[in-house]
């Protein structure tokens, strides 16, 4: 385990991929060391991280199903080393699956070195990000890949739907046992958009880390030649150095200074 492992999950196209890419950046800008995880079988967190599709493409997969740690044949910080590639953007990252063949099974192995990968001690991250594939099954495929996470940041939209995932998301996780969930909403467009993610959150109990605006250039880096942001839009930035504040809060034993 590095000192903090965050994943980042929610409904699909929330913006689950370009908001784990705001955020390895955003730790690596604090001189954090970190790691961020591609577990989407259509990975795209290289472009996020602004490098070249032919880049990310090249980014090797990790090995299916290996044991991690003691008394495995390996350790999380040799896949590290020997699997992660540095972006532009700072953090080293790591593909987990990727899916170039129609009908060859299942992806669970890869989950499962996730999993082993995230549970060993990873002394060369401060922190490891993961950028989940959309959906809940993450949380009831054997184990739970993220079992070991600390927090779960779930992404939202200002639509019914995605909150809804994020309450269901937040009752598997409790049963998995990770320690901390907090909703991150994103997209928002105005006032009312705030007041629905605060209303929605209020009412289940689950904490608000913070509201990211809908930004035209976030979206126009997306059809980019590499998706990554050359510069962060001032409110983007701002909102996501107050997610990182908050997940800060979140993890800190009462009365322990934050990181
Ligand atoms: N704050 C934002 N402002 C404007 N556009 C955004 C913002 N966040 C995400 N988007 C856009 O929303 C779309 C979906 O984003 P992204 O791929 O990050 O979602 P995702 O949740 O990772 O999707 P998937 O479920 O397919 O993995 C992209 O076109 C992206 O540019
Ligand atoms: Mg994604």
């Amino acid at each position: 385990m590095s000192v903090l492992t965050v994943g980042v999950v929610g409904k699909g196209g929330v913006g689950k991929t370009t908001l784990a890419g705001l955020i390895a950046r955003a730790y690596v800008e604090r001189g954090e060391r970190v790691v961020a995880i591609d577990t989407d079988s259509n990975p795209n967190l290289g472009l996020s991280l602004g490098l070249s599709l032919a880049k990310t493409e090249a980014v090797p997969v990790l090995p299916r199903s290996v044991l991690v740690g003691s008394g495995g044949t390996t350790t999380a910080e040799a896949l590290v080393n020997e699997y992660g590639r540095p972006t532009p953007a700072g953090p080293t990252l790591l593909s987990a699956m990727r899916v170039t063949e129609a009908g060859a099974g299942c992806t669970c192995g890869g989950h499962a070195t996730v999993r082993g990968l995230l549970a060993d001690a990873l002394t060369n991250a401060d922190v490891t990000l993961v950028d989940m594939e959309a959906g809940l099954e993450h949380l009831s495929r054997s184990g739970g890949t993220l079992a070991y996470a600390d927090v779960l940041a779930v992404v939202c939209e200002p639509t019914r739907k995605s909150v809804i995932t994020a309450i269901r998301t937040r009752d598997l996780a409790d049963e998995l046992g990770i320690p901390h969930v907090v909703a991150v909403g994103n997209k928002s467009r105005g006032p009312e958009d705030i007041h629905f993610f605060e209303t929605s959150f209020a009412s289940d109990g689950l904490p608000l880390a913070g509201v990211v605006p809908h930004d035209g250039s976030v979206a126009a880096a997306d059809r980019a030649d590499a998706g990554g942001l050359d510069a962060v839009p001032a409110p983007v930035r701002s909102a996501i150095e107050g997610v990182l504040h908050e997940i800060d809060r979140t993890v800190a034993p009462e009365g322990s200074p934050t990181r």
